[in-house]
């Protein structure tokens, strides 16, 4: 099974990611975390993503196409994948559908994550995450159980975006309704969207991303 999660920044799509890749055993493919690292790396890639992230737009289509369409052909994908975070934009959802049919995949659905605006700035302002292994966290939303400590390997380490600042959230939110939202239409006329309340709590929405999932 392939599906793609679609929503604003700050709507949960890399904590329901997480989740799914653990119950469901797809993999996760956030071209977030593929550019941050990159950008750690200081990779030619990441040179050339490193300032539009920063600004909170988005980087050159052909940048992320590239890296995607070269992730997919792994071998740790052919069980299925979750794209969080791609495609955003028409030419990287034409490029997808090109990617997909080139390689005999399916798209079996597109889960729209809706959340209001008003609520993204401190979702994302109070993101952090674990700097070992990466699991995610927020100061109010979701603490680890032993404050200051990893619930799932223990490190003691966590670590904060660059972009998450209440100022790139304007920047993110307003690519992402220019950008990102006229995808909503493209993949409901195919026929794969499914909406769901990403304003729930991060459990409840957990169980209607589940309930989606087993009806495909
Ligand atoms: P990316 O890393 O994809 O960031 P984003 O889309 O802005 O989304 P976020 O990661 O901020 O949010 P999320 O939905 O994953 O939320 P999370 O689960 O963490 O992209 C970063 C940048 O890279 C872009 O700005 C762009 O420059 C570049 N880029 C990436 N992909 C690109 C592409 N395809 N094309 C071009 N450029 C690209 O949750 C947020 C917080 O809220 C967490 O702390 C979490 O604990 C909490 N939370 C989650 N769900 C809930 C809930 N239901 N209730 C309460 N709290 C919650
Ligand atoms: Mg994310
Ligand atoms: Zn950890």
């Amino acid at each position: 099974m392939n599906i793609i999660l679609l929503g604003p920044p700050g709507a949960g799509k890399g904590t329901q990611a997480q989740r799914i890749q653990d119950s469901h055993h797809m993999i996760q493919l956030s071209t977030g975390d593929m550019l941050r690292a990159a950008v750690e790396a200081g990779t030619e890639v990441g040179l050339k993503a490193k300032a539009f992230m920063e600004s909170g737009g988005l980087v050159p289509d052909e940048v992320v196409i590239g890296i995607i369409s070269e992730r997919i052909d792994q071998p740790d994908c052919k069980d299925g994948f979750i794209l969080d975070g791609f495609p955003r934009t028409s030419a990287q959802a034409e490029a997808l559908d090109k990617m997909l049919e080139e390689k005999s995949l399916k798209l079996n659905a597109v889960i729209e994550m809706k959340v209001e605006d008003e609520v993204l700035a401190d979702r994302v302002a109070g993101r952090y995450s674990c700097a070992k292994c990466g699991a995610g966290y927020h100061d109010t939303f979701l603490q680890p159980k032993v404050d200051g400590v990893c619930d799932s390997c223990g490190s003691t380490e966590f670590k904060r975006r660059a972009d998450d600042n209440r100022e790139t959230v304007i920047s993110r939110l307003e690519a992402y309704h220019a950008q990102t939202a006229p995808l909503l239409p493209y993949y409901e006329g195919k026929g794969v969207l499914r909406s769901i309340d990403g304003m729930a709590s991060i459990d409840e929405v957990t169980k209607q991303i589940n309930h989606v999932l087993s009806a495909l």
